[in-house]
């Protein structure tokens, strides 16, 4: 069975859900699941950009099978190689074996590392480079650390769609709804977009912020990232958020409690600390147990937030295990 939608007149989503998996990069609770976008473009030449995760593998090699509808597969473009995107690409290749695979030499190198070795199908492309497949033109632009180093995403100049790789991605698995403009995104993804944003790429704020100045001179006219939904309408929304998130600026004025207690003194002093700052005017106050609440959460409000306070018991003569961990992840 195949499950894809239409993203333009001749190009497809073909990516699958993840609902089983607990955790992201077995680190971030996904309770809302994940998507893994794949999409295939059918010009003069058929391109596939990206493969899925192992865990969806069934449903993609239907989708690429429909997609493709007797055509052969001739290329397949590989921004970014984390196994979520790449680790289907083996596979792939046993079943497509004409196919021409398009990315960097850094990329190939790591996929070997992963076991997959691809250097019988390679075309090698950098930064600047572009490429035509018949109606379409692509062009090649370097996104390292956005999120590991051999990232790269493209631009379509044909129709103006960027592949964003990783960038302006999200948690949530993808419940029939494919664009941003389908769902109310400030109310039910937002949150999502954030955690998924600050604990991903959160870290590589300043090439974030690089690949804006890349791309601000390009006609987007859609975002296709490898999570989440497409963006076709009202980009400079979340590329508004984004330029905020990675130049560490908060999006509201508040304040985020933090705290370790073992026997509740410690909390106790975090909810006067929190009345007091009702009291003073502050109208938003977040209070989170750090041996409760996820880290991927308090990192996600910390980003969010304009003030934070981290209120701990001490431990084994040292600051109590969960907030430490909390710290050094942050
Ligand atoms: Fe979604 Fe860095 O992989």
């Amino acid at each position: 069975m195949h499950h894809i939608r239409k993203v333009t007149d001749d190009l497809y989503w073909i990516g699958a859900n993840d609902r089983r998996t607990e955790r992201f990069e077995n680190i971030h609770p996904i309770p809302e699941g994940v998507s893994y976008n794949a999409y295939m473009l059918l010009d003069e030449k058929t391109v596939l950009f990206d493969t899925v995760d192992w865990s969806c593998g069934r449903q993609f090699f239907d989708n690429v099978e429909a997609a493709l509808d007797g055509r052969p597969l001739d290329y397949v473009v590989v921004h970014h190689v984390e196994p979520d995107h790449a680790a289907t690409l083996g596979e792939l290749l046993l079943h497509y074996p004409n196919a021409r695979v398009i990315t960097t030499a850094k990329a190939k190198q790591f996929l070997a590392q992963f076991g997959t070795d691809i250097a019988d199908h390679f075309d090698a492309v950098k930064n600047g480079d572009s490429k035509s497949f018949g109606r379409h033109e692509i062009h090649f632009v370097a996104a390292p650390m956005v999120h590991w180093p051999e990232v790269m995403v493209s631009f379509d100049s044909t129709n103006g769609v960027l592949f964003s790789a990783d960038a302006f991605g999200s948690f949530k698995a993808l419940d029939g709804k494919l664009f941003a403009d389908e769902v109310n995104f400030d109310r039910d993804w937002i949150d999502e977009a954030r955690r998924y944003y600050t604990n991903i790429v959160g870290k590589y704020g300043k090439n974030v912020q690089g690949l804006l100045k890349k791309t601000a001179a390009l006609d987007i006219r859609m975002i296709c990232p490898l999570h989440g939904l497409i963006w076709r309408k009202n980009l400079s929304y979340f590329i508004d958020k984004h330029d905020k998130w990675s130049r560490y600026e908060p999006e509201s004025k508040g304040v985020l409690i933090v705290y370790a207690s073992m026997y509740g003194d410690t909390e106790q002093a975090a909810d006067i600390l929190a009345g007091k700052l009702v009291e003073s005017g502050v109208t938003e106050v977040r209070i989170f147990d750090v041996s409760k609440t996820d880290k991927s959460y308090l990192i996600s409000e910390a980003f969010r937030l304009s003030h934070l306070v981290l209120a701990s018991c001490t431990y084994n003569l040292h600051i109590y295990p969960p907030m430490d961990a909390f710290i050094t992840d942050m």
